[in-house]
């Protein structure tokens, strides 16, 4: 259990933050709070903004941050939104935003919401339970090809086929309702080695559900144009990852606004009317060390991707 609280990369995003004392900081994913509570430490007349789609986030983090008190405001709302959420408190230009991409352990270990494979829950799958679609509408009201889409796309799942009719055939005779019938039936379409797999079987389309509930590459995409617009010059992007689908998006969100030009090379200027306004400061992401990824197996996928705004 050792580890297991503590936040992904901590220590990188808050040297990735660069925080200033008097800064203004949005924690878009607030999740438990780990991060923001390490961020709100370090603010003295600045203020921290936690976001978070999920309300048990907002009250469980809540708890955790009131003894900062007026430095920090939360907020129970969507990242994407992040440019109206930010007018409502009166705010204009930040100086830092932090990402952390995915699902809470609070989420997973919740065994009512439906994130897990290993306990039986009703298939919801909601981060934001005020949302109308749920994985169950999606399992037994989508399309087959549809489902394979989702399976193949989102989980890079090699049995996408085969499951998604698996799931029509089940579907026909009584609705699927629970996570581990959902596990069966997904089971019952692979072939055995690869039930052998170190991967639980379920676990990318359990992944590929869960991104197709929350729309979560779509909101991925607005929130971080929201962010970077957000930025006051000199400001800091911080988004930490966990599978290659996210860490795609936010390379090229990235790479758009520092060398979007579409001049051919040959030319001598740049017409395109291209203006620079971000550059990466890493390089290559940041990955967890060993000791990290030993004590918290969350780690071991984790990749943060820091830019500055021009
Ligand atoms: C990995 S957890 C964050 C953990 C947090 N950094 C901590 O230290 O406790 C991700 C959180 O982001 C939230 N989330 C994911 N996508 C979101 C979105 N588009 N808008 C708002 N919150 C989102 C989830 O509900 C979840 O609580
Ligand atoms: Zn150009």
């Amino acid at each position: 259990m050792v580890g297991k609280h503590v936040p992904v990369l901590l220590q990188e995003c808050l040297e990735g933050l660069n925080i200033a004392p008097g800064g203004v900081y949005v924690d878009g994913t607030l999740g438990r709070g780990g991060h923001s509570q390490a961020i709100a430490e370090r603010l003295t007349t600045g203020t921290l903004i936690g976001i978070d789609q999920d309300d048990a986030a907002i009250r469980e983090a809540g708890e955790r941050l009131s003894p900062y008190g007026g430095k920090v405001k939360l907020v129970q709302g969507n990242f994407r939104d992040m440019t109206g959420i930010l007018r409502e408190l009166g705010i204009g230009r930040v100086n830092g935003v932090l990402l952390d991409l995915g699902v809470s352990s609070p989420q997973l270990d919740d065994g009512s919401r439906g994130f897990s494979y290993v306990s039986d829950a009703p298939l919801d799958m909601r981060m934001d339970r005020s949302s109308p679609v749920t994985a169950r509408d999606i399992v037994n009201g989508r399309s087959e090809e549809e489902l394979r889409r989702i399976f193949f796309e989102y989980g890079e799942e090699r049995y996408s086929r085969a499951i998604a009719a698996a799931i029509v055939r089940r579907r026909a005779e009584r609705p699927l309702e629970t996570t581990l019938e959902l596990v069966d039936v997904i089971k019952s379409a692979m072939p055995a080695a690869a039930l052998r797999e170190k991967q639980h079987p379920a676990k990318r389309c359990f992944q590929a559900l869960r991104i197709a509930v929350n729309d979560e590459l779509e909101a991925l995409r607005d929130g971080l144009e929201a962010a970077m617009d957000a930025l006051a010059p000199g400001g800091r992007l911080c988004v930490i990852s966990f599978h290659s689908l996210e860490d795609r998006i936010v390379k090229n969100a990235i790479r758009a606004r520092e060398n979007g030009c579409t001049c051919p090379p040959e030319f001598p200027v740049c017409v395109c009317g291209f203006v620079k306004t971000m550059k990466s400061v890493t390089r290559k992401p940041i990955t967890p060390d060993s000791g990290e990824t030993a004590d918290n197996p969350r780690a071991r996928s984790a990749k943060l991707r820091v830019a500055e705004r021009l």
